[in-house]
């Protein structure tokens, strides 16, 4: 029997609490997704708008609670910060595209992590929070030789500096992605991806590094199950290093079965610089410097953190699974709605 007034330490272990920015973003959804699989985090998913499709999906994941915030609003992120242990951070340059200027905004982007950073400081004043991952953009040993890098990647390095005056490098880790794979799914007429289209944009023989958007999600997992270590870190993240050709060798082989012959088809650089001025920049920035990612050093880091990055075989497989499956519902569906009109005749 227990003395009364006698404290019981309980073994049960309080899930870490995380807020996550962006959280609707491709970034944040796979972030999201990742942590609720471990069950070790509750989980606030930080969007503008707790309404939209994607923040209810996310809503129905374990241990994930939506919270409103706008990282214009530095009121908001005051709001969202409370209590938490961690904060994955991110933002975004893009705004509403628009002619002569495109979609995205250097100063936009600026803004929101001047926001984020000065919310951060404040949290970790206040005591509870330990642990601040920002994701940045990759960034070569020497990204600004001779030319300008892309607008939207010197606002996030502007904004780790920020992070550095602000005293903040201790308790964060910068996370910084190369291109996704997602982006071979753009939209443009002719240059999305194919079994007969494998779109780019460097030249053919450039090595372009790569990474599937869900695989920050296992960076953010590793790198919190060691969180201590990787403090005060920046690090470039890569699951591919492959040329144009190479990228489209892969797909090549998948569907060869099919006898179906895989191009690799670059997208005219003045058509992406009329259309996304940054983006042909980053091109441009792509060809000669390159991302700078360190495959041989992320190798070790990714085993030591438990991190199986995705290769572009097997994010392409999945791919045409996921289209295969779709195509099989929509036929049968068809033939059901024949047979069913046959039926009511
Ligand atoms: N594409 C690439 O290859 C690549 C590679 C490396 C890094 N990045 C960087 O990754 C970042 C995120 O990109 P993404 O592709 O994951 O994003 P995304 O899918 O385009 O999503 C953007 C999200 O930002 C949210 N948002 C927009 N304005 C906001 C604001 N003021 N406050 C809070 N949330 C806001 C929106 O969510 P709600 O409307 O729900 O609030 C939206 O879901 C960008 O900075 C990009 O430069 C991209």
């Amino acid at each position: 029997m227990l003395e009364q007034g006698v404290i019981v330490e309980s073994s049960f272990k309080r899930n870490t609490v995380i807020a996550v920015t962006m959280a609707t973003s491709r970034q944040g959804i796979g972030v999201v997704k990742e942590l609720s699989k471990t069950n070790k985090y509750q989980i606030r998913a930080i969007t503008r708008n707790i309404k939209s499709s994607k923040a209810i999906e996310l809503a129905n994941l374990t241990n994930v609670e939506l919270v409103k915030g706008d990282l214009m609003d530095p009121e908001s992120l005051n709001k969202a910060f409370e209590g938490v242990e961690v904060i994955f951070g991110n933002t975004t340059p893009t705004k509403g595209w628009k002619i002569f200027r495109g979609s995205i905004v250097r100063s936009y982007e600026i803004e929101q992590g001047f926001n984020l950073i000065n919310q951060v400081k404040i949290a970790y004043e206040k005591g509870q929070l330990n642990h601040f991952i920002f994701s940045s953009i990759s960034k070569a040993k020497n990204p600004l030789k001779n030319d300008p890098a892309p607008g939207h990647f010197t606002s996030k390095w502007d904004i780790e500096d920020y992070i550095e005056k602000l005293d903040l490098k201790k308790i964060t880790t910068v996370l910084r992605p190369v291109s996704y794979f997602e982006n071979f799914e753009n939209k443009l007429p002719g240059y999305t991806i194919s079994k007969e289209v494998f779109p780019g944009i460097v030249g053919k023989n450039f090595k372009w590094q790569t990474i599937a958007v869900d695989d920050i999600g296992k960076w953010v997992r590793g790198v919190l199950s060691k969180s201590e270590k990787y403090k005060n870190q920046s690090i470039n993240i890569a699951g591919e290093e492959l040329t144009g050709l190479e990228m489209a060798m892969t797909l090549q082989r998948i569907v060869s079965a099919e006898e179906i012959q895989t191009n690799y088809v670059m997208i005219p650089r003045f058509a992406i610089k009329l259309l996304e001025y940054d983006i042909g920049v980053m091109a441009d920035w792509i060809e000669r410097s390159g991302y700078g990612a360190d495959m041989n050093k992320l190798k070790k880091i990714q085993n030591e953190l438990n991190i199986v990055p995705t290769s572009l075989k097997d994010w392409l497989q999945a791919k045409l699974e996921t289209q295969n499956k779709v195509r099989n519902t929509w036929s049968k569906q068809w033939k059901s709605s024949q047979w069913k009109l046959q039926w009511d005749k």
